[in-house]
């Protein structure tokens, strides 16, 4: 077992979150305080390969020169107007982004969960709107061992007693049924008080999970075939992530709602955005829903730059090869520690078998020791998801980081 001495300027950044901040986290101790490309540094001035890019948030790379060139140069002019006024690039980002994803409309928020619930909103007020469902009767269809983020309302259909416990009482109106499961999914529909399924295309927290090959686009089927609105959470799939644009795209599936969040701003401050054609979007009038910060000039500067880079650095593409040389070089390393390697593009787990239930933990601490930054997630997976820009030479450098970090296990 290694034994981690930590700096003392470590220990001292440790101790003063540990002293002032809230204790709901528990992070790696690594405190960095630079990133660049696929790197960050410490405090103590050490490298690391960014195995987690900020959840998949920073798909573009640290520090992406074109959004941090743009950021800079939009905050200089104007960064907030709320939505009182106008401002002169909201309607250009709608524009650009409407086009880009093909879609009528978009409705711009900040964080993830924020969009997560905008499409809870739209879905329910589409369901009294258009299906007719009777107001305050509308169900949505929601899957186990998902993650869509931490409000009230969504955690109330987590199933993850860590996210949930004692934090109710619960908002009522979702319906659970096993992910991947296309029969459960065809029962469940079978009740036309659902507005709408709502589905992560891979769950990513809950250690990426990929549904067998068939299972959106049946799913999809499935929901138009009973008038509910299929609704993809591409927060952490969705741009480039997985090998496509959308995690949706590889089964050729244009989700009712598609929700976007994470790299959406590069991982440089919170944007996401809610996408949908009129007859979705326009059940939403004026003064029914909003925030301060959405649509603000510096998000949408900001994410237009960072979707072009996205598609002017082919990112997609690099992700897809990429991917598969991480998960064919971890499998030729044949560890008896990794019991199974999945994933899609650059969004990989491994699933760790040890008979030390902190294995996944101490593996990562070994990582971190030789240089690669990862997190376990749910105990025993570890998410590899670098950020898309990763090229073969440093793939293999990491493999190799990897396999010498394994022998911690031993
Ligand atoms: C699929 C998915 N949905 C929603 C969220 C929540 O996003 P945020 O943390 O920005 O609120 C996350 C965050 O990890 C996510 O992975």
């Amino acid at each position: 077992m290694l034994t981690h001495t930590l700096s003392e300027k470590t220990q001292f950044y440790l101790q003063l979150e540990e002293d002032f901040g809230a204790h709901n986290y528990h992070p790696v101790p690594v405190v960095l305080e630079r990133g660049d490309g696929v790197f960050v540094w410490d405090v103590d001035g050490k490298r690391y390969y960014d195995f987690l890019s900020g959840y998949s948030a920073v798909n573009q790379g640290h520090c992406h020169p074109r959004i941090i060139k743009t950021l800079i140069t939009q905050a200089q002019k104007l960064t907030l107007t709320s939505r009182a006024f106008y401002n002169s690039l909201l309607g250009e980002y709608e524009k650009f982004a409407t086009q880009y994803f093909g879609y009528d409309k978009l409705l711009p928020m900040n964080t993830g969960v924020e969009a997560v619930e905008t499409a809870i909103k739209l879905c329910r007020r589409w369901g009294y709107e258009k299906k007719g469902i009777k107001d305050g009767e509308a169900k949505m269809i929601v899957c186990e061992n998902n993650f869509h983020g931490r409000t009230t309302t969504v955690i109330s259909f987590s199933t993850d007693p860590q996210s949930k416990s004692k934090f109710g009482p619960y908002t009522p109106g979702f319906v659970t049924i096993p992910y991947d499961d296309i029969e459960a999914l065809q029962a469940a529909l079978e009740d036309n008080t659902v507005a709408g399924f709502l589905v992560e295309p891979i769950q990513g927290e809950a250690g990426v999970c990929v549904p067998a090959d068939g299972y959106l686009s049946k799913a999809k089927q499935l929901c138009e075939a009973n008038n509910v609105l299929f609704i993809a959470d591409e927060i952490q799939t969705g741009l480039c992530r997985t090998g496509k644009l959308l995690a949706c795209d590889h089964e050729n599936v244009r989700p009712d709602i598609l929700i976007l969040g994470k790299a959406l701003s590069g991982g440089t401050l919170p944007v996401s955005a809610v996408l949908a054609d009129n007859d979705i979007m326009l059940n939403i009038k004026p003064g029914e829903h909003g925030s301060t910060y959405g649509g603000n000039p510096l998000a949408c500067a900001v994410a237009i730059e960072s979707l072009k880079v996205l598609k002017e650095e082919n990112m997609a593409a690099n992700a897809e090869a990429m991917g598969k040389l991480l998960r064919d070089e971890l499998q030729q390393l044949h560890s008896p520690f990794i019991s199974l390697i999945r994933g899609k593009g650059l969004l990989n787990a491994i699933i760790i078998e040890h008979a030390n239930k902190d294995a996944a933990w101490e593996l990562c601490l070994a990582l971190k020791e030789n240089g690669l930054i990862a997190k376990p997630t749910h105990g025993d997976k570890i998410r590899f998801a670098p950020p898309l820009i990763i090229t073969s030479e440093q793939i293999l450098e990491c493999v190799g980081i990897i396999k010498d970090s394994l022998k911690c296990l031993l």
